[in-house]
């Protein structure tokens, strides 16, 4: 078997109903891996399920708000139990505002910093607890969490979401450091995502116009492509690509970095 291949685990994807976290539970299943999708729209999350198992792929649907930490629980014990073990989380589920910083409103950054930073830090917690050696599932695995290239570069009016997903990057490294000192056997490791026309993307190009600092989004978007040394934007499939090897046994010797999946825009 190919040390890309992940026959036998068991995966859970927030915000797996569309964007790139559909793409990424298609492409953790079409490597072998039992998934769940854990994500807020029920009914987006179920047809996408629907979807891809009728593709032939082994895929769920699983309620989750990841704000919320019984929520959680419940949906990590619900995937233990249908799946029958946990060995992959990816905690991709985001949201982002658009905004200059002169205008900045506290309910739009406290949204950004409970769903992006809280979210995210929960599901590293709930994934630990249930994959550590005296957990639920006890085998210890992967934990993938999603940043963003706007961690690494300064865009204008992505302030607040650089910021949560700048705290995305020290969890997944802190988080990498205590499963090693204190024995899980998880890898923790994250992404930088470059621009991906999903709904969040596009709906990003759209602010540029409306903070007046693009005159269109199709101008936003070639300001983008022209920081970006491959000369296009991201796409789904780049991204789950990515995390499939951090996923798998290839990376085995990797935690606690951040990976630019970003066509060079950050470096
Ligand atoms: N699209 C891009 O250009 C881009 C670039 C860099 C990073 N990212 C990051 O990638 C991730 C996915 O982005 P996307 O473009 O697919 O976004 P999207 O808006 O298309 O999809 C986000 C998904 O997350 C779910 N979600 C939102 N809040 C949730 C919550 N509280 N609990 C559970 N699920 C929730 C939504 O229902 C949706 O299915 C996000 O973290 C985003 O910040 C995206």
């Amino acid at each position: 078997m190919s040390v890309f291949e992940l026959h036998g685990r068991k995966a859970l994807v927030t915000g797996g109903a569309r964007g790139l976290g559909a793409g990424m539970v298609q492409a953790l299943a079409h490597a072998g891996a039992s998934v769940v999708i854990a994500d807020i729209s029920e009914e987006i999350g179920r047809a996408t399920a629907g979807t891809l198992s009728q593709s032939g792929l082994a895929v769920k649907f699983v309620p989750l708000n990841i704000t919320d930490e019984a929520s959680w629980e419940a949906a990590i014990s619900l995937t233990i139990s249908e799946l029958g073990g946990l060995d992959i989380v990816v905690n991709n589920a985001g949201v982002e505002i658009s905004e200059l910083i002169i205008d900045l409103t506290p309910q739009n950054l406290l949204r950004m910093l409970e769903v992006n930073i809280l979210g995210t830090a929960l599901g590293i917690k709930h994934a630990f607890r249930a994959m550590r050696p005296q957990g639920a599932a006890g085998k210890g695995g992967a934990v993938i969490n999603v940043s963003s290239v706007a961690a690494t570069i300064a865009f204008p009016g992505i302030a607040g979401y650089s910021a949560t997903k700048s705290a995305v990057d020290r969890l997944t490294r802190i988080a990498a450091m205590e499963s090693g000192k204190l024995g899980y056997g998880v890898r923790v490791n994250c992404i930088y995502p470059g621009l991906v026309p999903t709904e969040m993307g596009t709906q990003l190009a759209v602010d540029m116009e409306k903070l007046g600092l693009y005159p269109s989004p199709q101008a936003a978007v070639g300001a983008v492509i022209g920081l970006t040394p491959i000369g296009r934007l991201g796409e789904v499939s780049d991204m789950a690509d990515a995390v499939v090897f951090l996923a798998s046994d290839a990376s085995r010797f990797i935690t606690g970095i951040g990976l630019p999946v970003d066509g060079g825009m950050g470096m």
